[in-house]
């Protein structure tokens, strides 16, 4: 079975695709067999990944609505050993169409129960809120990381988004766990990010990677080339910093 991993913070901004799109691409590159899924209806990993959002037939909105099968959903191959679940704006649709449906915050898992022994790993890019889309993506998840930003206000956002976890521990899934948090954009030239970490580390019991994805212009630019950063600069300090984060997820 696939380990399902959540990337989730309602906070909008800190980094959330651009380590579900580099995460995938570094484990995949490591030689993991990995589905990428994106669950926001801003489409961000989908065209990250160089789809084009408006040319796809299915989405996962049509996935998780019950009209097409996995197989006519899922874009093979999108950079080797990676496949993507594409997404676009129809996806905002589903909070509202599901309301009606017996267990709507289960559609996800169970459209991933019966192909997740073909992969190693499953990552979901969460839109920023707690909406459906994202206690569908927890309650389809093993585990959950949280980028969190290096910023004045980081350990509020991380308040709530532990709050959330909890919730769906009670309500939905009680075998879901914290698989860590990641510092993103760090910034060594300023004391700021360093107070941070520091404030981070000292209120929360939860596991911190030693990793700490830093402010990198090329991890910026990589999307609009539809390149993770793997392929778009292999060389870069964001594609290095990415691939040992996959390597203590893999470890772990
Ligand atoms: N380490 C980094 N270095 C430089 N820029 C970054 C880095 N991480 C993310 N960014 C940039 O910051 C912006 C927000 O990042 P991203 O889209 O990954 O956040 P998000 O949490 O997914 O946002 P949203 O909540 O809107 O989905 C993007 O423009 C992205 O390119
Ligand atoms: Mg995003």
């Amino acid at each position: 079975m696939g380990r399902i991993i959540a990337i989730a913070n309602q906070k909008g901004g800190v980094g959330k695709t651009t380590t579900a799109i580099n995460l995938s691409a570094c484990l995949a590159e490591a030689g993991q067999r990995v589905l990428a899924i994106d669950m926001d209806p801003q489409g961000n990993l989908t065209s990250g990944f160089g789809l084009e959002k408006g040319n796809i037939d299915n989405t996962v909105y049509e996935l998780i609505m019950g009209d097409c099968t996995f197989d006519e959903c899922v874009q093979k191959q999108a950079v080797e050993n990676l496949d993507v679940l594409p997404s676009d704006a129809d996806l905002a649709g589903a909070e509202i169409e599901l309301i009606d449906v017996e267990q709507k915050e289960k559609q996800l898992k169970k459209c991933l129960e019966p192909v997740s022994g073909q992969y190693d790993f499953i990552v979901i890019d969460c839109p920023p809120s707690i909406s459906l889309l994202t206690l569908n993506s927890m309650t389809a998840a093993d585990s959950v990381i949280i980028p969190i930003q290096c910023e004045y206000y980081a350990l509020e956002g991380l308040t709530q988004i532990l709050k959330t976890v909890s919730l769906v521990q009670k309500q939905m899934n009680p075998s879901l766990k914290i698989e860590g948090i990641v510092f993103t954009m760090y910034d060594s030239r300023t004391n700021l990010s360093a107070e941070v970490v520091v404030n981070v580390r000292e209120n929360l019991k939860e596991k911190i990677y030693k990793t700490q994805i830093p402010r990198n212009v090329r991890l910026a630019e990589a999307p609009s080339y539809g390149m993770p950063i793997t392929l778009y600069d292999s060389r870069s300090s964001g594609a290095e910093s990415y691939r040992m984060l996959a390597a203590e997820v893999m470890e772990s």
